[in-house]
């Protein structure tokens, strides 16, 4: 019995990763490192060291896509009047939001968390990741461009290894969603086949940062073995 793929297509063998601890312990490693990371809203404008941002880029980049097509891009904003323009036109949304738009009961599940239309850690957080989806490939020479498959699971995913990256660098997050995110694409200069999928501020916590106090759901209520 063969492993290997067949021809035409290269292949390359497959280099296991194995964790030198044991899996067991790599897995309670990772798991007592996750279970610490919490979307922060109060950052200080500490700046972030240089390369942890690019080399998380990077391990996000390295997640599984639709048919390899790697639907992302992931557009790093430092720049302070950058920074501004982007607070300015999330907080006009945000207004809208929970002005007008927001029914009853998202603003009922919003409550626990104290979130509100101000954004001031779109200004004090040292950077900001834009995260864009691809609806079509980047053109080639031609200007030609490709399908681009199950965006929204392959881009969650990357965000997914993005977020583990940055905490595990010693990082904070807060995911964000500021609705409508179209102004985005304007700011930012982004080209059509590109859709804003997140934003995300990353730094360190002010002093003091507090989060709200919520539970995650147990494994056994998450978990299902087999057919339960
Ligand atoms: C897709 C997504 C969108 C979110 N949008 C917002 C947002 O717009 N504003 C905000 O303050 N938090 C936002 N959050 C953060 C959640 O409120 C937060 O993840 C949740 O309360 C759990 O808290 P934790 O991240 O500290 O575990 C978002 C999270 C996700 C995954």
């Amino acid at each position: 019995m063969t492993h290997s793929h067949p021809a035409p297509w290269r292949h390359i063998p497959y280099i296991p990763y194995t964790p030198p601890q044991g899996g067991l312990a790599a897995a309670r490693n990772f798991h007592d490192a996750m279970r610490r990371r919490r979307s922060i809203r109060f950052f200080s404008d500490r700046p972030i060291e240089a390369g942890v941002l690019d080399l998380a880029i990077a391990a996000a980049g390295s997640a599984p896509s639709g048919a390899n097509k790697q639907p992302w891009r992931f557009v790093v904003v430092q720049d302070a009047g950058i920074k501004r323009e982007i607070r300015l036109a999330a907080e006009a949304e945000e207004r809208d939001f929970y002005a007008r738009r927001a029914p009853p009961d998202w603003l009922a599940d919003l409550a626990p968390l104290g979130t509100d239309s101000e954004k001031p850690f779109l200004e004090t957080a040292p950077a900001l990741i834009v995260v864009m989806k691809l609806m079509k490939d980047d053109p080639d020479a031609q200007g030609r461009q490709g399908n681009t498959y199950y965006v929204n699971e392959s881009v969650g995913i990357a965000v997914g290894f993005l977020l583990a990256a940055l905490h595990l660098s010693g990082l904070a997050t807060l995911t964000h969603t500021p609705s409508p995110m179209g102004f985005l694409t304007k700011v930012l200069g982004r080209p059509e086949h590109e859709r804003p999928f997140l934003l995300i501020p990353t730094g360190y916590p002010a002093p003091g940062c507090t989060v709200p106090d919520i539970v995650k759901k147990p494994l056994g209520q998450i978990m299902v073995k087999d057919r339960g």
